[in-house]
């Protein structure tokens, strides 16, 4: 184990922008930020990548606030969401009627019952918008059983397991009897296939690993646009939605042969877990700033204040301590530099310990920023978004309720 050396040093200029603007906005307690020039310089690299002909699904429990789902609906051209919990659904049937809403994970069908029962008068014809994920015979039978008993026809999409091994359907005797069973239903209609495969990004590109497992997953997904083709016949297969990738595959897909439409929220936003290779075009967009309640020039640790000579002696980053407002989010602090937790003191919610070394420079009202390890949870926690852009606070996005 060699000896750390010191990482404090000066404040990055972009930080110190964005603490002006937030104190002029009067902001003063944990607030999760977007920069929109870097969210729309995202977008607009998203957009860039995409082939001829594909689709761009917009992942909306990964941008979770109505006002950046609909920035980002204006700025991409598209008005497909992919949705992922009954309360979602239903908000977003309200506020976007005209948009074409793929559930992302297979909902228990008292979830979609809800989904009906919590209705605004007048959501009906939006809701025939909605592509219900269905990854087993039992959840078909289920949802034709509900579409039989409410009169409503319901838009039926297919989950395949392309490698992922998170379940849903393999080309196979199965999945044929399913899509006859669709065929021949009059209240179904089928629409297409869901095939998710993020851990092609994270398998080792070594040996061929990576590449074997694209040309497998590809090759699941073909299979069952085959077996479609059988019961639907080609012609009806070509106009169905074929939903592949997220952010960390998007880049793969750079024709329509698969997939006619790739989803991906996070890359827009680009928490720390997406500081990936592939991904490296995409900025970080997103950033939790918190004011420093107290800024100690010498760290003590309770009970162990002996400790602390030999601590700093070994590690000059832990010499001093701010104690921040909140804290213990899943995310990274970035600025000032050189800032970690303390492993001793323990995270904490209220005013949690941040060490830094010789360098470190922060007053009590000053922020410091973080950035968040996902969107989808983390975004939820600061109540509206603070949208930074041409160095001032322009707007205020209101988020989602916590739901799951
Ligand atoms: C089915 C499905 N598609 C796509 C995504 C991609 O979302 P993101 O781009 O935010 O990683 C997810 C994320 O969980 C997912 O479950």
């Amino acid at each position: 184990m060699s000896k750390p050396g010191d990482e404090s040093g000066p404040r990055d200029p972009y930080f110190v922008t964005l603490q002006a603007a937030l104190t002029e906005a009067g902001i003063a307690s944990p607030t999760l930020v977007i920069d929109k020039t870097r969210l729309n310089a995202n977008i607009d690299t998203l957009m860039g990548q995409l082939p001829a002909g594909m689709a761009y699904r917009i992942v909306a429990k990964s941008l979770p606030s109505l006002d950046l789902i609909s920035h980002i609906r204006k700025r991409s051209g598209s008005s497909r969401l992919m949705t992922f919990n009954q309360p979602m659904l239903n908000a977003l049937t309200r506020a976007m009627p005209d948009a074409d809403q793929l559930v992302g994970k297979p909902l228990p069908i008292g979830a979609a019952r809800n989904y009906f029962a919590g209705l605004a008068a007048g959501d009906t014809q939006a809701a025939g918008q909605i592509q219900w994920l269905v990854d087993t015979p039992e959840r078909l039978r289920q949802y034709q059983e509900l579409a039989s008993a409410t009169g409503q026809n319901l838009r039926i999409n297919i989950e395949l397991d392309v490698g992922l091994h998170r379940g849903g359907m393999e080309a196979g005797d199965t999945l044929k009897t399913m899509l006859e069973a669709l065929k021949k239903s009059a209240e179904l209609t089928f629409t297409g296939f869901m095939g998710y495969e993020p851990h092609l990004a994270a398998l080792p590109e070594a040996l061929g690993w990576r590449e074997r497992a694209k040309a497998g997953a590809w090759r699941r997904y073909g299979e069952a646009l085959s077996q479609a083709a059988d019961v639907f016949g080609a012609d009806a297969v070509s106009n169905l939605v074929r939903n592949a990738a997220g952010s960390p595959t998007y880049r793969y897909y750079q024709t329509t042969e698969i997939a006619n439409e790739i989803s991906a929220g996070s890359c827009l936003v680009k928490p720390t877990h997406f500081d990936t290779p592939l991904l490296e075009a995409h900025q970080p967009a997103s950033f939790i700033a918190t004011p420093v309640i107290k800024s100690i020039s010498r760290t003590r640790l309770p009970g162990l204040e002996f400790a602390a000579d030999g601590q700093r002696a070994w590690d000059p980053n832990t010499l001093r301590t701010v104690f921040i407002y909140g804290g213990n989010w899943l995310a990274d602090p970035v600025d000032p530099p050189g800032l970690s937790y303390n492993k001793t003191f323990g995270r904490s919610s209220n005013q949690e310990m941040l060490n830094g070394g010789h360098n470190l420079s922060i007053e009590p009202d000053e922020f410091v920023f973080f950035r968040p390890h996902q969107s989808e949870a983390v975004f939820l926690q600061f109540g509206d978004i603070a949208v930074f852009e041409d160095g001032r606070i322009s707007a205020r996005w209101p988020v989602f309720e916590a739901s799951a």
